[in-house]
């Protein structure tokens, strides 16, 4: 494990590996107090965060270490013009690690290409949120004790919420998932996404129309926000904007042991009411974050090697650039990469089907 790119990017040993670690940091925070003395984190926020900057910045000051970077692109030499390309291979010569959001899809793949220590996407785009998902393991794993035989709701925005293609993408390496989607209406899945899902062999998936008809089932409720900031205009927002709202009401519907996960922020879609339910893990779940990024940090730390690595799938390098227009392809200098699944092919940065 060099970078941390894509939730897919792990396998399941890893994956047990990490959560391993942050249960035993969580235990004895002090035996890894020193263990990134003298070693700095560079975060690269170009969209807004609390949890995760936060977190990535508790978690290396947690473990001895030091925390670099920006939380505002414009006060970065961006706002001159600078790609991310370049800014990468700059902060790397001032780093030992990187975390990175960026607003397009594919910003972490490109960075791990010009940067040389080990990159974190800390979320790009709609696209991906591995740290995320690390986290929903990690509380999923504490508060039921298990990855497998899991029946799962995903409900608010799915199609622009990247904490949910994280999620099923990370389950499909487990065994008797089940999800339940509640879109909101006109936020539904992918198409094309939902439709190579159906081909995994560990995921089901049914659809209901409301919580209601869901929550007996559900060993975790995945509630989601609808993502104000990838809609175009406030009339399209207003139109999509979720109409589901988790109330206590729904809460006796659901078995006893059944938690609730948000990965934050929360706008309205979970009523307040609902937060002193024991069954309410969300915040908890945030907390976790700290960890399993300390987990992550440790974990590359120890496997880096001070060289670019080529990506982790067979990739075709063309000059072409992708269709999706939110795909960093068209704002770095990299050509298009791709990779066939299941007799498709994808763009490599953003995973959009090219043909
Ligand atoms: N869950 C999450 O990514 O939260 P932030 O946007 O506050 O980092």
């Amino acid at each position: 494990m060099k970078h941390c790119i894509n939730p897919t990017d792990f396998t399941t040993d890893e994956i047990k590996n990490l959560i391993m670690l942050a249960e035993d940091i969580i235990d004895n925070p002090q035996k890894y107090a020193e263990s990134c003395k003298g070693k700095q984190l560079a975060t690269l926020f170009f969209e807004p965060s609390t949890r995760t900057r936060l977190s990535f910045t508790s978690a290396m000051l947690a473990l001895g270490g030091q925390v670099i970077g920006f939380d505002d692109a414009q006060s970065s030499s961006v706002a001159k013009g600078e790609t991310l390309a370049d800014t990468v291979r700059v902060v790397s010569s001032y780093s030992d690690i990187m975390a990175i959001r960026h607003p397009k899809e594919g910003a972490a793949l490109v960075a791990s290409m010009f940067g040389d220590v080990p990159i974190i996407n800390a979320g790009d785009g709609s696209h991906s949120h591995p740290t995320q998902t690390l986290t929903d393991l990690l509380t999923i794993h504490k508060e039921l004790g298990r990855l497998d035989n899991l029946t799962i709701g995903l409900c608010g925005d799915l199609k622009y919420g990247r904490t949910v293609y994280s999620l099923i993408g990370a389950m499909q390496k487990y065994q008797n998932i089940h999800f339940v989607l509640i879109p909101a209406k006109g936020l539904e899945l992918s198409s094309e996404f939902f439709e190579d899902l159906k081909m995994s062999e560990n995921l089901s998936f049914s659809s209901v129309d409301s919580l209601e008809d869901a929550m007996e089932y559900l060993d975790v409720l995945y509630m989601t926000r609808t993502q104000r900031e990838r809609f175009t205009s406030a009339t399209e927002y207003d139109e999509c904007k979720s109409k589901v709202i988790l109330s206590t009401e729904q809460m006796k519907l659901a078995k006893e042991n059944m938690i609730v996960l948000h990965p934050l922020p929360r706008v309205d879609e979970i009523s307040p009411d609902v937060d002193s339910d024991p069954r309410a893990a969300y915040f908890r779940q945030a907390g976790n974050g700290k960890y399993i990024r300390m987990s992550l940090i440790l974990t590359l730390l120890k496997t880096v090697e001070k060289k670019i690595q080529a990506p982790n799938v067979p990739y075709k390098a063309s000059s072409q650039k992708c269709l999706n227009g939110v795909c960093i392809t068209n704002s770095e200098p990299v050509s298009l990469l791709s990779y066939f699944s299941k007799q498709r092919c994808y763009c490599a940065y953003c995973d959009d089907l090219i043909k």
